[in-house]
């Protein structure tokens, strides 16, 4: 029996709630597809300041390195507010993404049926199968490059840098144009070329990896522009390439499509198999402590976990099928509720997952 090494990152505020509810799952899919999972506990964010009074401890990078893949609830919250910038928990995650080398974010932002009337979009804008794939680069951009304060006319500033290099722009758009190759072979290329010199660089590369590509269709789009029509027609997007910032507010839009931020997964990738899964949404410190938090994005990690860095397809669509069955009987978590349906807390929909699988 094949038994993988899987190390969680429960984090803070709503994360080890959610994460005890995607280990419900993992392992009732694990003893139905017989293989084995070894959990590993590791600390990041908050509760690694609180523990060690660092955001990313030396031991948790070594585990995540070693292990088949990652789980992360999230981190963050207003105990640790007030903190410098490279000592904050926002830290750590970005100091374990860029550790593991994964620069590919996949978020897909779906639509489950039973879940339209949940979206604050019109059912007709969204239609019966909306399925976006927003690829966010995620070990570049401001987010990495230079910052700090400094006097700028006798007064004090700040500043953050754009900059990426061309084989980082090369490496991303190729996962979003073989992303699109197994799917609706349509590429949006999100920018602010207008603008922006790490733009211009942006869509220039883009345009030239697209000679690889015959087979999928390229578009480009200013980034405000693409706020604007993932509301106004969200259908007309197949898959979407953007930077790491960007891709961060985007995916955030995105999700309203499925109903709630609560429901939207994520992979990051490197060029191993071993990859990070988290939800997109954060710690929601106006929430933790109460049990109402909706794992299902969470749970829906771990579909793409064991899909990405597993290699176990079955087992990834059993759980989709399972989250799919629970919200077709009604369940929701408050996020979700509309009249009509089933209320449920974060255990409960937890248990009802499980017993789908
Ligand atoms: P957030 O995503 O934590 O919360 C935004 C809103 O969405 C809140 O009203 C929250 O209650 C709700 N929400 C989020 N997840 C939910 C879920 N699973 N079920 C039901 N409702 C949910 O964003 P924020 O409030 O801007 O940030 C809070 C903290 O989280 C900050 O410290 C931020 O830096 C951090 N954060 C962490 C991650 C991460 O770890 N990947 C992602 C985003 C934000
Ligand atoms: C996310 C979060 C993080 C990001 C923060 C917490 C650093 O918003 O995962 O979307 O901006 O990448
Ligand atoms: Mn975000």
């Amino acid at each position: 029996m094949k038994n993988y090494q899987v190390v969680l990152l429960k984090g803070d505020g709503i994360g080890p709630e959610i994460v005890r509810e995607a280990v419900k799952v993992l392992d009732k899919t694990a003893q139905k597809f017989r293989f084995g999972v070894t959990y590993t506990d590791a600390l990041l964010g908050g509760a690694a300041i609180d523990q060690t009074g660092v955001p990313l401890p030396k031991e948790t990078v070594e585990l995540c390195n070693q292990a088949d893949a990652v789980l992360l609830g999230a981190v963050g919250g207003p105990k640790w507010e007030t903190l410098p910038g490279n000592l904050r928990p926002e830290a750590g995650l970005l100091g374990i993404r860029s550790a593991m080398g994964l620069f590919a974010n996949l978020r897909p932002a779906k639509i489950f049926a039973p879940l339209r009337a949940s979206s604050p979009l019109r059912g007709d804008i969204i239609g019966e199968d909306l399925d976006i794939l927003v690829v966010r680069e995620l070990t570049g951009g401001i987010y990495f490059g230079e910052r700090g304060r400094r006097e700028v006319n006798g007064q004090p500033a700040a500043y953050d840098t754009e900059q990426y290099t061309v084989p980082e722009i090369e490496r991303i758009a190729r996962v979003g144009f073989d992303s699109a190759r197994k799917r609706g072979k349509k590429l949006c290329s999100v920018d602010k070329a207008n603008v922006l010199e790490a733009s211009r660089l942006w869509r220039e590369t883009v345009i030239r990896i697209s000679a690889e590509y015959p087979d999928v269709e390229l578009s480009h789009m200013y980034v405000d522009n693409c706020a604007m029509q993932l509301v106004r027609n969200p259908k007309q997007f197949d898959v979407i390439v953007t930077n790491n910032i960007f891709g961060d507010i985007l995916s955030d839009e995105a999700s309203m499509i499925s109903g709630s931020i609560g429901m939207l997964a994520s992979a990051s990738l490197g060029s191993g198999k071993n990859g990070l899964f988290e939800p997109i949404h954060g710690s929601a410190p106006d929430i933790a402590g109460q049990g109402i938090a909706n794992p299902l994005a969470t749970i829906l990690s771990v579909s793409m976990l064991l899909r990405y860095s597993l290699e176990e397809p079955q087992a990834a669509d059993a759980i989709e099928a399972a989250v799919a069955k629970v919200l077709d009987e009604g369940y929701r978590t408050p996020d979700i509720f509309t009249e009509g349906g089933k209320k449920v807390d974060t255990a409960q929909m937890g248990d009802l997952v499980a017993a789908c699988i």
